[in-house]
């Protein structure tokens, strides 16, 4: 289990594709990724700042390979830079093949999220001290 004060700390989330998110060539729907990937943006963000937090914009997303219905994808995220309210979060989602444990990167992206305080307006935040460690689930 990751140390949950670990201002780099790693956030996983796992999902099933499912047929209703997949286009007509039964691969992941490009705004469905997205969906999952802004979702495990808003997990690291929320938990690095313990704050209510929203997306304020999607910097890059790249689509390197597609993902097949019935995959698992393993999304990872975590904060790589602040500002004074908002945080650049990294993260990369990979398919797994259930039955034969192939894995591989599907889509990278960066997400600035932003920290609201109890009227709905942007706070701030703690500063992120030091950039992040290497981690072979984020170089890519
Ligand atoms: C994001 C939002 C809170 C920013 O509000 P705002 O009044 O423009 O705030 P500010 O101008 O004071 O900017 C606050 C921070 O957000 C950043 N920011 C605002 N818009 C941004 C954008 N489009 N891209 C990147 N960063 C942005 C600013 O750089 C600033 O960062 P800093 O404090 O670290 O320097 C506001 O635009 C909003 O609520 N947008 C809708 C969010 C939403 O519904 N998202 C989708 C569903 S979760």
């Amino acid at each position: 289990m990751t140390d949950p004060k670990d201002p780099h700390r790693k956030s996983v989330l796992n999902e099933i594709v499912f047929p209703n998110q997949t286009n007509h060539y039964g691969t992941l729907f490009g705004g469905q990724a997205l969906a999952f990937m802004d979702k495990a943006a808003f997990i690291a963000a929320s938990r690095y700042c313990r704050r209510t937090v929203v997306t304020a914009s999607s910097d890059q997303v790249d689509f390197h390979t597609p993902v097949r219905v019935g995959n698992v994808v393993e999304l990872y995220s975590r904060v790589i830079k602040t500002g004074h309210t908002s945080m650049q979060v990294e993260v990369t989602m990979y398919a797994e093949n259930l039955l034969t444990g192939e894995k591989r990167l599907c889509t990278q992206g960066l997400f600035t999220m932003v920290a609201l305080d109890e009227h709905g307006k942007p706070t701030s935040i703690p500063p992120l001290k030091e950039p992040p460690p290497p981690d072979p689930d984020f170089q890519v």
